[in-house]
């Protein structure tokens, strides 16, 4: 048995951690007072037992056992479990077991230092779940505020869904994260936001525009800034808007930006949006369909759009068959992207 101290005992005892030592052959030769409580475990009952007896875990006489391995020579191992004590208790822990030895290096026992990590875990789990109905509540919004443009201008709002979809797969193939695709696709389902301060009789014109309509449907980034640059969205939502008809050379609105001043986001935003709106139907003509909207893409590629984005999006159209109203499965995904 390890010989312990009284007044390492009472230093052991003031810590916050619950301690417990245990001797080479696995007898428990003293345990401090926090991981008595942590246990709800009466010491003078456990001191002189195997460990393996009080205690059950996945690891016991595994070779794999942290106790096991600093008897086979190990210093220091740390690790995270859910202690199992023989009296029901179970508590989720971070653990460090080290060796204890001699001044001649020679094994004499082994300290095992016990963290609750039950209110960790708790909270972790509390924020997640927060998190969780917060992004669900800011899919919610999205969802309100394209479902508000659909009721007064259906084209916009279908054309909102096919871009956003196909900004879903290029953001995608380009090997964006999870979270930037979420950002890219909420952006996408209402970048046109901005066209709810043009006037119906504009957007729905069956003839040529005059230059003083096509000025104001040209606010309509602008527009979108302004209703939107007081959200703090977790992502470049409103920069991406606000950016997705600036082009390469310069050449774009409201602002002009050039190259590496447009966002990712905004870059993936135009070219989906160009391949969307010439190939689809609008009000003052006929849908010109996919492959002269992919002319036009190759025609600015490098030049006005991003050519690593047009090249993933001339690649979708023409030789893996990517359609806005088939289901499509992107390289290495289990699931369609619908919209
Ligand atoms: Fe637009």
């Amino acid at each position: 048995m390890v010989e312990i101290h009284s007044d390492w005992k009472r230093l052991l005892d003031a810590l916050p951690s619950g301690i417990i030592i245990i001797d080479p052959e696995f007898n428990i030769c003293y345990m401090n007072r926090t991981f008595t409580a942590l246990w709800k475990i009466d010491d003078r009952q456990a001191i002189g037992k195997k460990c393996f007896d009080l205690f059950t875990g996945p690891l016991c006489h595994e070779i794999a056992c942290p106790l096991n391995r600093i008897s086979r020579g190990e210093d220091r191992i740390p690790y995270d479990e859910e202690q199992h004590c023989k009296c029901g208790s179970v508590s989720t822990c971070n653990v460090m077991v080290s060796a204890l030895k001699d001044d001649a290096g020679r094994l004499t026992g082994i300290i095992e230092s016990f963290t609750d990590a039950s209110i960790l875990k708790t909270t972790r789990t509390a924020l997640v779940e927060s998190s969780e109905r917060l992004r669900k509540a800011m899919g919610g919004i999205i969802q309100a505020m394209s479902l508000t443009i659909e009721k007064r201008d259906p084209y916009t709002a279908g054309h909102q869904r096919r871009v956003a979809k196909l900004c879903r797969v290029i953001g995608t193939e380009l090997g964006l994260g999870w979270e930037c695709i979420q950002g890219l696709r909420m952006a996408a389902a209402i970048h046109d936001l901005g066209k709810i301060n043009v006037p119906a009789s504009i957007l729905n014109k069956p003839g040529r525009l005059s230059e003083h309509e096509i000025a104001i449907i040209r606010q309509h980034p602008e527009t979108a800034y302004e209703i939107l640059k007081n959200i703090d969205f977790p992502w470049p939502i409103t920069q991406a808007i606000h950016q997705h008809h600036e082009r390469l050379d310069g050449s774009g609105y409201p602002r002009g930006l050039a190259g590496g001043e447009i966002i990712l986001e905004a870059r993936i935003l135009a070219v989906a949006d160009v391949a969307e709106a010439i190939s689809s139907f609008r009000p003052y003509r006929q849908a010109l369909g996919t492959e002269t909207a992919m002319a036009e893409l190759r025609n600015g590629r490098g030049v006005i759009y991003d050519p690593l984005i047009v090249d993933i999006c001339l690649s979708l159209f023409e030789t893996r068959g990517f359609d806005f109203n088939v289901k499509f499965f992107p390289r290495g995904s289990q699931t369609p992207h619908t919209n």
